[in-house]
């Protein structure tokens, strides 16, 4: 039996480019990793069958679940190393709000491929890992590697930041309102494709450096400089264009989450998740109690969480 922890990513950085051919969007994303967790308990069976247990009523226990998913791929790329190892019992303890830009879907799949490695002894390489994981979701790779990253392409090339800074997060989400991904890009485009690159001008770049547009440099400029400052006022995520005027109760959480004083507050991936920044955990309580005293409504769910180093933590 093998036990991991899923983390959730916050989005620091989201920008769309454009339209890819694959029908997805070009990104610059920076993600971070945040302590808010799954716990996902793997568990051998003796049948060659791939059975999920989660008891959150929006979580699929079919063959659409992510880390569902993550299992059958391995079973069909390897299958003369699974058939003999049997099945496997995946349980999730879902911590991690869903349909929240939080990634918790990603991040469970990105768990069973890191575990499956292991209990079928795949010796797979993380560079392997996240080859397969792009093929369940954009955000699977980033989830495998965590910490903090630059992903660009559709979110699966992804670059980790060395030595970024240990900030912590307040993360808010109404508990009954879920935003779909597919929903807010496909809004986005029909809003906004007249700003989109086209394909040639990303090719050929002659006259138009291809920085012209994104100001990611910024941000990963100040991570890097640990400029707490900067880090606040170079957020960035051209999805809340769409999701806030469709959800004025998240435009207006936003509105009273970034006048508590933290450091920036943004939302996170398509949202509804919004959080603030704060220097250290005990500022980050304090941002928490202030959004609880003005904002008094029990469906309105709030976390503290620190940034961390691993998307995957091994814990038994
Ligand atoms: O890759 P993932 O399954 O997380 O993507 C969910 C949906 O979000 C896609 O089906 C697509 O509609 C949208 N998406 C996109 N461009 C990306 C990532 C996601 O349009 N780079």
């Amino acid at each position: 039996m093998i036990t991991l922890l899923a983390r959730a990513k916050i989005n620091l950085y989201l920008e769309i480019i454009g339209d890819r051919p694959d029908g997805f969007h070009e990104l610059v994303m920076v993600m971070q990793s945040v302590a808010l967790a799954d716990q996902i308990t793997l568990r051998r069976l003796n049948a060659s069958v791939i059975q999920i247990n989660c008891d959150h009523p929006l979580v699929p226990t079919d063959n659409t679940n992510l880390a569902y998913r993550a299992a059958a791929l391995l079973q069909k790329r390897f299958p003369n190393r699974t058939n003999r190892c049997g099945g496997v019992e995946i349980t999730v303890d879902k911590k991690i709000p869903v349909g929240a830009g939080l990634a918790g879907g990603s991040a469970n799949a990105a768990a069973a491929l890191f575990g499956l490695d292991v209990l079928w002894q795949l010796g797979l390489t993380r560079i392997e890992l996240q080859e397969l994981g792009a093929e369940l979701g954009s955000d699977v790779p980033f989830c495998l590697a965590g910490g903090c990253a630059i992903a660009t392409g559709r979110g699966e090339e992804v670059d980790l930041l060395s030595n970024p800074p240990k900030l912590t997060a307040v993360l808010a989400k109404y508990n009954t309102l879920s935003v779909s991904t597919p929903w807010a890009y496909k809004t986005y485009r029909q809003q906004f494709k007249h700003t989109y690159r086209s394909p040639q001008s990303a090719s050929s770049n002659a006259t138009q450096p291809p920085t012209a547009r994104v100001q990611s440099g910024d941000m990963v400029r100040a991570l890097g400089a640990h400029d707490f400052s900067a880090i606040g006022s170079h957020l960035r995520n051209d999805l809340e264009k769409v999701v806030l005027p469709a959800h004025p109760k998240v435009a207006q959480l936003r509105t009273v989450m970034a006048d508590q004083g933290g450091l920036g507050t943004m939302m996170s991936g398509s949202g509804p998740t919004v959080f603030t920044l704060a220097e250290t955990p005990q500022q980050a309580e304090e941002i928490l109690v202030a959004v609880r005293a003005q904002i008094a409504d029990a469906d309105l769910k709030l976390h503290v969480a620190p940034f961390v180093t691993q998307g995957i933590r091994l814990v038994g």
